[in-house]
C-alpha cells in the first residue's frame, strides 16, 4: 500500500507546469476510433487513466504508443475495430464509457460494461442512452453490459435535447453524430473547454460541426473521417488545484500553462478570499492571503464553479477567517471528503448537499483516506496547513489524475514524501 506523508507548515513558492487535461485526453483517445489510421495526441499527461484508456484501445485492436517523457500518444486504429469494453477496465475508470458513441457510430455495435469508477455518486447514463436511441440505435443491458446496435445503414441524424448538460453524454452523442447519416442537432449540451477540445479534434478529422462553445451543436454526418494530430487543452482542474494550494498556504505560485479564461469563476472566488491572481501571458500567478476570507461557493456546470474544485474550496474555507457555505449540485457523494477534512480538525456541518464551514486558523494532522481523485489531492493540500504529519491513504486515486503530485509539491518547498507500507503498518501512526 502506498501513502503520501505531508508535514504541514510549508508556504508554497515557485512554479508548476500544467499538462494536458485528463478529462479531455481520454475522450480524444476514444475519438481516434472514428477513423482508420494514426491519430497523434500531444501534451498528454502521464497519468494512470491514460494508461487505462490505452489498454482499452489495445483490446479493441489499436496499437497505442504512449511516450510519457515526450507527452505524446500515437494511436493506430485498424480497419476492423472490436466492440467490447471489459468490466475490469470500466470499473477502474468510468470514462471508458466514452467509447460507446464512437463504437456505435463506426462499428455499428458497442458492449460496454456498466461503469463503477470512482465513488462520487450514482452517475446515470440515461441521457447517453436516450440520445443514441433517438439516432436509431437499439440499446439494452445484458449481463451488466450496455449493448448498443446501430440500425442497418448506420445511425441517423436526430434532434436531441439534453435535460441536463452532461459532459459525458454530450461527448458520446457528438462522437456518434459525426458519422451518422444526415443532420443531428444537440441542444442543452455541456460547454466545458474539454468539449471544445473534442470538437477541435473532430473538425481536424473532417467532421462537420457548428456551434462550438455554445449550448447547441449542429452536426452534419460524413461517410468517413481521417486521423489527425492534436494538442490537448491544458488541465483547468490541475491548474485550479495549484492556484488553491497557493492560496491555502499563503504562498506565491506561478501556474504555467493555466488558461485563466477557463477558470473565471474559480479565480473570482480566490480573489474574493483575498488572493491576488494575475494572468502572466504564460499562465497565472497566485499570491495567497495570510488568512483567507470566507467565501460561499456553489458548484454548477461550466462556466459555473467546477465540482472538481469543490474540495479545494472546502479546504480553503476550513482555514478562513469566518463562516461560509459550500454547496455541491452535481455529485452527491463528494462530501465524503468533508468528513475526512473533519479528521484534520475542520469545523463543519454537512446538511444534504450543503456544508457549513466555520474557519479555523489552522488544522491538525491525522490519518486520512482519499475517496476520489480530487478528494485525494485536496487532502494533500489541506495537510499542508495542518500542524504535524499527515498520512494520506488511497493515493491510487490521486495518480489517476495528477502526474507526480509529490515531486511538484517538493519543487514548491513542501515537506512531502511517498512511501510504500505493509497493509498492517498503514494503520500505525507516521514516524
Ligand atoms: N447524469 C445523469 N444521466 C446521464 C449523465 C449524467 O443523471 O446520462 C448526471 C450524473 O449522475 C451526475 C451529473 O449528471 O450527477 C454530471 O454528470 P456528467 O455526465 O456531466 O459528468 P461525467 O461526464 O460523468 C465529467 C468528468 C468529471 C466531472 C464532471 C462534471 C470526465 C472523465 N469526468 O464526468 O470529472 O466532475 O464531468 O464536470 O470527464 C474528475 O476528473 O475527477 C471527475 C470526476
Amino acid at each position: 500500500m502506498e501513502r503520501i506523508v505531508v508535514t504541514g507548515g510549508a508556504v508554497l513558492e515557485g512554479e508548476v507546469e500544467v499538462p494536458g487535461a485528463k478529462n479531455s485526453v481520454l475522450k480524444l483517445m476514444a475519438a481516434s476510433l472514428l477513423a482508420e489510421g494514426r491519430t497523434v495526441l500531444r501534451d498528454v499527461p502521464g497519468i494512470v487513466d491514460v494508461r487505462i484508456m490505452a489498454e482499452l484501445l489495445r483490446r479493441l485492436g489499436c496499437v497505442v504508443e504512449h511516450d510519457a517523457a515526450a507527452r505524446t500518444c500515437a494511436i493506430d486504429v485498424p480497419a476492423e475495430v472490436g466492440h467490447r469494453a471489459d468490466y475490469e477496465l470500466v470499473r477502474a475508470m468510468r470514462a471508458s464509457i466514452s467509447v460507446l458513441g464512437p463504437l456505435t457510430a463506426r462499428v455499428g455495435r458497442a458492449d460496454v460494461a456498466v461503469p463503477g469508477g470512482d465513488a462520487i455518486g450514482s452517475r446515470g447514463l440515461d441521457l447517453h442512452v436516450e440520445g443514441l436511441r433517438a439516432m436509431g440505435a437499439d440499446v439494452h443491458v445484458d449481463h451488466g453490459y450496455l449493448v448498443t446496435e446501430a440500425p442497418a445503414g448506420g445511425l441517423r441524424g436526430a434532434e436531441v435535447a439534453l435535460a441536463f448538460p452532461s459532459v459525458g453524454a454530450t461527448e458520446n452523442l457528438l462522437m456518434a453524430a459525426v458519422l451518422a447519416r444526415g443532420r443531428t442537432v444537440l441542444s442543452g449540451v455541456a460547454r466545458e473547454p474539454e468539449i471544445d477540445d473534442l470538437v477541435d479534434l473532430l473538425l481536424a478529422m473532417g467532421a462537420r460541426i457548428s456551434g462550438r462553445g455554445g449550448s447547441e451543436l449542429v452536426v452534419d454526418g460524413v461517410d468517413a473521417l481521417s486521423p489527425a494530430e492534436h494538442a490537448v487543452v491544458p488541465d483547468r482542474v490541475v491548474a485550479g488545484t495549484w492556484a488553491y494550494a497557493a492560496a491555502i498556504t499563503g504562498g506565491r505560485v506561478h501556474v504555467r500553462g493555466a488558461r485563466p479564461e477557463h477558470l473565471v469563476m474559480a479565480l473570482d472566488k480566490l480573489r474574493e478570499a483575498g488572493a491576488e491572481v494575475e494572468p502572466t501571458g504564460t499562465g497565472i500567478l497566485v499570491q495567497g492571503p495570510d488568512r483567507p476570507r470566507p467565501v460561499d461557493v456553489a458548484t454548477l456546470p461550466y462556466p459555473g464553479f467546477p465540482t472538481d474544485l469543490q474540495p479545494f474550496a472546502l479546504a480553503l474555507a476550513a482555514v478562513a477567517d469566518g463562516s461560509c457555505v459550500v454547496t455541491e449540485n452535481l455529485f452527491e457523494a463528494r462530501f465524503r471528503f468533508a468528513h475526512e477534512l473533519e479528521r484534520l480538525g475542520a469545523d463543519l456541518v454537512v446538511d444534504g448537499h450543503h456544508v457549513l464551514v466555520r474557519g479555523r486558523p489552522g488544522l491538525s494532522a491525522a490519518p486520512v483516506e482519499a475517496s476520489d481523485i480530487r478528494a485525494g489531492a485536496a487532502l494533500v493540500v489541506a495537510a499542508l496547513r495542518a500542524e504535524g504529519t499527515t498520512a494520506v491513504h488511497g493515493v491510487g486515486h490521486v495518480d489517476r489524475g495528477y502526474e507526480d503530485v509529490v515531486a511538484a509539491l517538493r519543487g514548491l518547498g513542501a515537506d512531502v514524501r511517498r512511501e510504500v507500507v505493509e497493509p498492517a503498518e498503514a494503520l500505525l501512526p507516521v514516524d
